[in-house]
This record gives C-alpha cells, sequence and structure tokens, in this order.
C-alpha cells in the first residue's frame, strides 16, 4: 500500500520458464468469501485465501466492525460470521489501500446499514470513477457521497432505507454489478442487473452456495431482499490473473514449459487463454474439475512462436485484468497487435493502456496508444528502465517482458505487487526469471 518501503525489480535478458508452479489464491473470490462469510450465519472456512494486501485491507475492514476471524494462516482462514444485520460501526475511516473491489463491493454492503462510515484509500484508489456505484446507490434511496470529482473518500450515512432497483450498466463492471447485488440484500424488493457483456460472476455463484436464491438469465441477475445467507467452506483457486505472468512469460521465452495447478478457470476470466491460444500459444487446459462451485484446472504453457492479432471485442471483459501481460506478449510476437474496446483500462490501478504503452516504447517497442486500446508491432525488446505507476500487474508484466528482451529491464515502484500477488519474485525466480529486487534508491 501507499506506506509499503518502495522497491524496483531487476531483471537479467533471456533464460526460461519451467517446472509446476501454484500461484497465490483468487483475488476476487477471497474478497467476495471475506465479505459474504462475515454477513452469513455461523462460521465460514476458506482455503487458499489470498493474503494480499488488497484481501487484507477487506479483512482488517470487517474485523473493524466487529467481525471475529481465526488467520490468516497457511492460506487458511477462518470467519465467524455475525449475521446480516450484526455488523457494528467502526471507531473510525475504514482504510482500503489499493484495492478498488475492496471499496465498491463494500460501498453496496455498507449501504444498508445501520451506523454510517468513510471508506478511503491510497493516492491510486483516491483518484478512481465511484460514480459508477454512487449514482445506482443513490437511486436505491442510499445516501452516499463521494469527492465533487466522483472519487473516494465514500461518505455512507446509515439507516437508509433502501428500495430494489432494475439497473442496465453502462460499463462492463463487475464491481459495479456485485456492489448493487450486495445492496440488494438489504433493499425492500428485487434488485436486477443487466450487463451488455459477460463480467465475472463470482458473487452469484458465491451468494448460492451461502444459501441465498439468484436468479439468473440472459444478461441479467437478480435478487431478492431480506434472505439470509449460511456459511459456508470455501477452497480458493489459483488466480489465473497471477498465472496469466508465466503463461505469457512461458509463452515468449524458448524452451519453457510450466505446469500452474488448481488455476480457477471461470468462463467469465478466461479470455487471456483464448487470446494467446489465437496468437498461436501452446496452451492446453488439463483436468478440468468442479470445486465449490467454481470450475478449475491445471494449465501447460510451452514456448512457441506467437504472432499478433486482433483483439476480439467480447474477449475484453473476460481478460479485462491481463491486458498489461497480453500486450508484453504482443511486443515478444511477429506482426501487429489491435486491441480496440478497452477504455476501461484508463481507470485501474494506472492508466494501463498509457503506462503499458510509455514502458513498452522505453524497451524500443513501436506501441501507440489509443484511446480505448493500443497498437504494438512485435518484433522483441531490448533492456530499458520502466515506472510501473505503483501497479503491480504492470510491473510483474514487464517483469516477464525480460525473457524476450536483449538487455536487463529495470521496473521502479513495484511495491504494490503485493497487493496481489505476494511472493511474485521468490516464485519466478524458482521457475527460471532472473529477476533480483532491491530497496528503491530515491526513495
Ligand atoms: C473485479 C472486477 C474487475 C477487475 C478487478 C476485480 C472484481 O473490475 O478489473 O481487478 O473482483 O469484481 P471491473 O468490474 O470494474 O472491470
Amino acid at each position: 500500500m501507499g506506506d509499503s518501503p518502495s522497491v524496483s525489480f531487476s531483471v537479467s535478458p533471456g533464460g526460461r520458464l519451467r517446472g509446476t508452479v501454484r500461484v497465490p489464491g483468487d483475488k476476487s473470490i477471497s474478497h467476495r468469501a471475506v465479505m459474504l462469510g462475515a454477513i452469513a450465519d455461523g462460521d465460514t472456512e476458506i482455503s487458499g485465501f489470498l493474503e494480499g494486501e488488497d484481501t487484507l485491507a477487506t479483512l482488517a475492514a470487517f474485523r473493524a466492525m466487529g467481525v471475529g476471524a481465526e488467520g490468516p494462516s497457511g492460506a487458511g482462514l477462518v470467519i465467524h460470521g455475525v449475521g446480516r444485520d450484526g455488523l457494528s460501526a467502526p471507531g473510525g475511516p475504514l482504510y482500503l489501500g489499493n484495492s478498488g473491489t475492496s471499496m465498491r463491493l463494500l460501498a453496496g454492503l455498507m449501504v444498508g446499514q445501520a451506523f454510517g462510515v468513510e471508506l478511503t484509500g491510497d493516492a491510486s484508489l483516491s483518484g478512481r470513477p465511484m460514480r459508477r456505484v454512487t449514482d445506482p446507490l443513490t437511486g436505491m434511496g442510499a445516501v452516499i457521497q463521494a469527492s465533487p470529482d466522483g472519487t473516494p473518500p465514500l461518505r455512507i450515512q446509515g439507516g437508509a432505507g433502501l428500495r430494489g432497483i432494475r439497473y442496465a450498466m453502462p460499463v462492463a463492471s463487475a464491481q459495479v454489478k456485485s456492489c448493487l447485488l450486495l445492496a440488494g440484500l438489504f433493499a425492500e424488493g428485487r434488485t436486477c442487473v443487466t450487463e451488455s457483456a459477460p463480467t465475472r460472476d463470482h458473487t452469484e455463484r458465491m451468494l448460492q452456495g451461502f444459501g441465498y436464491p439468484v436468479s439468473r438469465q440472459s444478461g441479467q441477475v437478480c435478487v431478492q431482499g431480506g434472505g439470509r445467507l449460511t456459511g459456508m467452506c470455501i477452497d480458493v483457486p489459483a488466480d489465473i490473473s497471477s498465472a496469466a505472468f508465466f503463461m505469457v512469460g512461458a509463452a515468449i521465452a524458448d524452451g519453457s514449459d510450466v505446469l500452474l495447478e488448481h488455476v480457477g478457470v471461470n468462463p467469465t476470466r478466461t479470455g487471456v487463454i483464448e487470446i494467446l491460444r489465437l496468437m498461436g500459444a501452446d496452451l492446453r487446459v488439463l483436468n478440468e474439475r468442479a470445486v465449490g462451485g467454481e470450475p478449475v484446472a491445471d494449465l501447460r504453457i510451452r514456448s512457441s512462436s506467437l504472432r499478433g492479432v486482433r483483439i476480439p471485442e467480447d474477449l475484453v471483459p473476460l481478460a479485462i485484468d491481463e491486458f498489461p501481460a497480453v500486450f508484453v506478449a504482443a511486443a515478444c510476437a511477429e506482426g501487429d497487435t489491435v486491441l480496440t474496446g478497452a477504455g476501461e483500462l484508463r481507470v485501474k490501478e494506472s492508466d494501463r493502456i498509457q503506462v503499458m504503452a510509455d514502458g513498452l516504447q522505453s524497451l524500443g517497442a513501436d506501441a501507440r496508444a489509443t484511446p480505448d486500446g493500443m497498437l504494438i508491432r512485435g518484433g522483441g525488446l531490448r533492456g530499458g528502465r520502466i515506472d510501473s505507476h505503483g501497479d503491480h500487474r504492470v510491473a510483474m508484466a514487464f517483469a516477464m517482458a525480460a525473457l524476450c528482451a536483449a538487455d536487463t529491464v529495470e521496473i521502479q515502484d513495484c511495491a504494490n505487487v503485493d497487493t496481489s500477488f505476494p511472493g511474485f519474485a521468490s516464485l519466478a525466480r524458482e521457475a527460471g526469471l532472473g529477476i533480483r529486487v532491491q530497496p528503491e534508491s530515491h526513495g
């Protein structure tokens, strides 16, 4: 988070990735497991929990609202649910660090409480758009205020009576959808959210796992307010968004062969597999199985020569967090890659279109930012220095870029890698990446 000591990565060029890798637990599922576990009746036992700064921020928020929890320890966590009306007023603002998911989902949950609360975050989160949640929540009767430009902090007044809403989302966002469904649990009547394109559906699946009825039909999901949740056991699969760095690393580095174990392959998240396959990646999905309502598989990826592609726009929401890694694959491929319809990337932890285009250019690539995407002419990379702008996924993507670079890649401002992927550098080093972590010299 903002106050972590700064570190940079220095990654030697070349090398290859090999072996069996299990990346940490899914961030989206870990957040939701804590949130739903907290308002359920009885205990929720979570295994595979992501001990990243983002999910720990969510856990700390619920502890501040009186929720007992044991752990996390060895990725195990038990949440002692307080029931739907059992949360208590925290002693001060809830600080959510870098985590947009914590802020947007909690906003939905908090507007239904009897007490008021303030949600704050670090510099990156404090610049991210919140009207996408405050507008529809206000439409449900919530009293919620952002800063004048629609960014955090969010100030929520308790005790507002909520009514259900029918809402067609102007942007395809799982965070907005989940926020409204969570508010809908506390609203009178029915809340229905329509999405123009499928987005990750972990909230819907997990609500059903907690015994809460959810009705789903093409592009629309509805909940009826007033029900209760029952604690459950949740096995969190490895995060496909973290696995994506190893997929790309193995695809671009000659002689690579990596098996990624127990990865969540929910069809609303597998856009990266489809895009890499379109580019010619040798990627196999093995041992597909269902684990606690979520599909899981092992992924084997071996190096192959990649070609540039025009990325189908319908894959954008299904790969929304994986574009930093995909851009690196495109720069190492032969031919042009064109991405359109991805303007949302400009409002993630950083402006991922600009920051990635700038970084790729620093490594000698022909990459041009467009308002809603990027044009990348493949052909390999030289070495250079990158500013990750504190964006975890930008930092990890450029670390993997060294595998197809001619010289060392130095990446600055990498402390936030711990928000989603604690242990990234050691796991990547074990697999063969020549990565060193060093304290940032200019503090
Ligand atoms: C998330 C949804 C996505 C994603 C984010 C996590 C979630 O955001 O980028 O990292 O857990 O619901 P949007 O739904 O706003 O695109």
